[in-house]
């Protein structure tokens, strides 16, 4: 079953842009998820890993260049949220790929529930601005 399912209910954010991506992320942590999950080649769970986080850097970088374009004041704050998923995401890369770490179950939830968490209270916040 997937991990991620997008609705516009949960996730909408009024921003066309954004909902697409949003929607690529979910499919490409969904992949991961069930490679991680099912005893997929390691090789496989790697080019995973590394093609999610690749969209997540540029999808973070797409926000941020839209959020500073119209001058959007929780931009800081918001910055700050990617930053540090993108510090956690790029440790576990390097152990990854030096064999110290591996894409688990938990490592597929903790990155559900960042998302449930950053769309509803930080990408939605921007809709009005941006939209
Ligand atoms: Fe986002
Ligand atoms: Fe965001």
């Amino acid at each position: 079953m997937a991990l991620m399912t997008w609705t516009a209910e949960q996730y909408g954010t009024n921003v066309a842009f954004a909902d697409e991506e949003h929607q690529v992320l979910f499919d490409l942590l969904n992949t991961l998820y069930d490679r991680a999950t099912n005893g997929a080649a390691r090789a496989d769970v790697g080019e995973s890993l590394d093609a999610l986080i690749a969209y997540v850097v540029d999808h973070f970088a797409h926000e941020e260049k839209e959020m500073q374009a119209k001058g959007f004041a929780g931009y800081d704050a918001h910055k700050a949220e990617h930053d540090a998923l993108v510090s956690t995401c790029a440790d576990l890369q390097t152990k990854f790929h030096a064999g110290e770490a591996d894409v688990t179950e938990d490592v597929g939830q903790m990155v559900k529930s960042w998302l449930d968490d950053h769309i509803p209270k930080f990408d939605k916040a921007y809709g009005p601005t941006l939209s």
